[in-house]
């Protein structure tokens, strides 16, 4: 079998996800392609899915600004990606279009391969920064996973309770503000910075100060451009252990590659390929 796999979003000429996936296919020694379908936002989306839908493809990816759009034009969608309300990924069963959402489930792969320890204790206290589409995912996915105190920081405090609200969580959660969360930060065993605060070209940013982290703490940041940020740097100089974003970028697709092929994929030496990748542009 010929896998054909794709990204559609807008503008993704720059995306990671086609090196990713080769590399996948190659270590799986499977034959195929994965290409870019660029599709811009004043095409018609409706009209760009029909033709997909009469393409042999096996299976897709979903980037923004098209991970709500596409729900319409699925046969299925699974109970995360319901849950989400978005799908990065897709699978082609016999014509049937079936949607995903491995960002979550990726995003703690990511996490537990480098902190396996952190999943033997789901008591450890869990703070997130940020209250969009990253954080809801992550948030579901911790939830799921068992870890029983989650709260959110968040500028706008709207947002972070729409997320407990629709997560019907079994976790314990408090919403802070983000002053509150940089002064509280001591109370955390585990916390993810899930905004885009901190991206190139802004790397000077942090969205809190690192000040109050507790020494022996893990510090996440999903932000990949730069691999090491800010918050990070000053997080590590506290004594806190550190993971960095571009391993959910590597573990979500490892997930949507399973979900195409039923291959789950080691990373071996993918991570630091990465890591060059992205420090070289
Ligand atoms: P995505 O869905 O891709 O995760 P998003 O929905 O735009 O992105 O979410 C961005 C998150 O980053 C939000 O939590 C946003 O805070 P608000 O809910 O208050 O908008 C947060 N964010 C973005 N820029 C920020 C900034 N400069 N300071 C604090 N929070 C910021």
């Amino acid at each position: 079998m010929v896998y054909h796999l794709k990204l559609i979003g807008y503008p993704i000429k720059h995306s990671l996800s086609p090196w990713i996936h080769e590399q996948f296919l190659e270590k799986a020694n499977l034959q195929g392609t994965y290409t870019i379908n660029e599709i811009n936002p004043e095409d018609s989306f409706e009209e760009q899915m029909n033709r997909l839908k009469k393409e042999q493809i096996d299976g897709f990816n979903v980037t923004v600004p098209y991970k709500q759009a596409i729900i319409p034009f699925l046969d299925v969608l699974d109970e995360t990606a319901r849950k989400m309300g978005a799908v990065n990924t897709v699978v082609n069963k016999n014509g049937r279009w079936i949607g995903y959402n491995t960002d979550g489930i990726g995003y703690l792969r990511s996490l537990e391969s480098m902190y396996p320890e952190l999943f033997t204790d789901k008591k450890k206290r869990v703070l997130l920064l940020g209250a969009g589409g990253a954080t809801r995912a992550i948030y579901y996915a911790l939830d799921a996973s068992g870890f029983t105190t989650i709260d959110i920081a968040n500028r706008t405090r709207a947002s972070a309770e729409e997320i407990t609200e629709a997560a019907n969580s079994s976790a314990q959660t408090e919403i802070l503000s983000l002053e509150e969360a940089e002064k509280h930060a001591g109370n955390y065993d585990l916390i993810i910075q899930t905004t885009s605060v901190g991206m190139k070209p802004k790397q000077n940013d942090t969205i809190i100060k690192s000040d109050n982290i507790k020494t022996n703490a893990i510090v996440s940041d999903i932000v990949y451009q730069p691999i090491q940020t800010k918050f990070l740097r000053c997080s590590a100089e506290r004594g806190a252990m550190t993971h960095q974003g571009h391993t959910m970028l590597l573990y979500q697709a490892q997930y949507a590659f399973e979900i195409w092929t039923g291959k789950k994929i080691k990373m071996d030496d993918m991570e630091v390929k990465l890591k060059d990748i992205l420090e070289g542009r």
